[in-house]
């Protein structure tokens, strides 16, 4: 793809984004610029990756074909009040940050500049991503299929309506923080029963990418798949019937109730 993708702020998602882009095919060094806040995030992004880092974000605004922000959302409104009249001509701003709707983007950005929100998740930097598009009438239909062109170079990527915006950031958005610690747990038991560390962390990460494959690929229920390892009498329903004493699904559901309440809080 001969386009200049730009991004303002290179923390977790925006070197994540940039490491996967590197890998990818259709981008390479000469078509990312990037800047941050400090000398040292632009520093080690430079030497790291070897792209054009700029001081300057209005110099990524009237260079770049897609931006992406990827600063935190308190920051959007500043940054955009910064490069709103410094744009490159038909460039589309990419909103990545939880909280911000289409209606903020279309406030703070001049009548005609395209935009898109979009809700991607740390996998990103793996490949394995789940992205979420929300797309606008500033876009036209090849630019969304461009779009879900670039966002698949890191997983898979559904447009979905706005209004689903809050139960995206539980489902795939902060969901995998809940799975990390899920592993950490998995693998402490592990290392309880005998196993080494390092080997305790695979094994349990291993099981999890597996189940997680076996719910995408064979459609199955995820109950049904839970049956499936249940043997009468066995040892698996004896961890299940621990889970559920300790209600494990209804906790599961609840942090992910309260992480829909604080996005829909921040909502602007
Ligand atoms: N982390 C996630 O799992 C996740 C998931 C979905 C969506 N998001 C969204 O992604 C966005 C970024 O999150 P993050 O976790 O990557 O944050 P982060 O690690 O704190 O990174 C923020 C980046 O913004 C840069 N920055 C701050 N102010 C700036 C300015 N005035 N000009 C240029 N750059 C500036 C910072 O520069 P320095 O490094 O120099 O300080 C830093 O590189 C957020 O809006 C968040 O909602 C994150």
């Amino acid at each position: 793809m001969n386009k200049i993708i730009g991004f303002i702020g290179a923390g977790n998602m925006g070197e994540a984004m940039i490491k996967k882009l590197l890998e990818s095919d259709d981008f390479n060094k000469q078509s990312i610029i990037v800047t941050a806040k400090t000398v040292e995030t632009r520093k080690r992004i430079e030497n790291t990756y070897n792209v054009t880092v700029l001081e300057d974000i209005k110099e990524i605004a009237k260079n770049a074909d897609y931006l992406v922000l990827a600063v935190k959302p308190h920051q959007y409104e500043g940054i955009l009040n910064q490069i709103r009249n410094e744009l490159k001509e038909n460039i589309i701003i990419i909103s990545i940050a939880a909280g911000i709707s289409s209606k903020f983007m279309r406030e703070n950005l001049n009548n005609k500049t395209k935009f898109v929100n979009i809700m991607p998740n740390t996998p990103v930097m793996v490949g394995e991503g789940m992205i979420a598009l929300y797309p606008n009438d500033s876009l036209t239909e090849e630019d969304i299929s461009n779009l879900l062109s670039i966002f698949s170079i890191f997983g898979k990527v559904e447009v979905v309506d706005e209004t689903l915006m809050d139960a995206v950031t539980a489902a795939s958005g902060s969901s995998p923080a809940f799975v990390y610690m899920m592993i950490e747990a998995m693998a402490d038991a592990a290392v309880l029963l005998g196993m080494k560390r390092d080997k305790a962390y695979t094994f349990a990460a291993q099981a999890v990418l597996g189940a997680a494959k076996m719910v995408l690929e064979t459609k199955e229920h995820p109950a049904v798949l839970k049956d499936k390892v249940c043997s009468p009498g066995g040892t698996t329903i004896e961890g299940v019937k621990e889970l559920e004493n300790k209600n494990f699904r209804s906790a599961v559901i609840n942090a992910s109730i309260a992480v829909a309440n604080k996005s829909k809080s921040m909502n602007k």
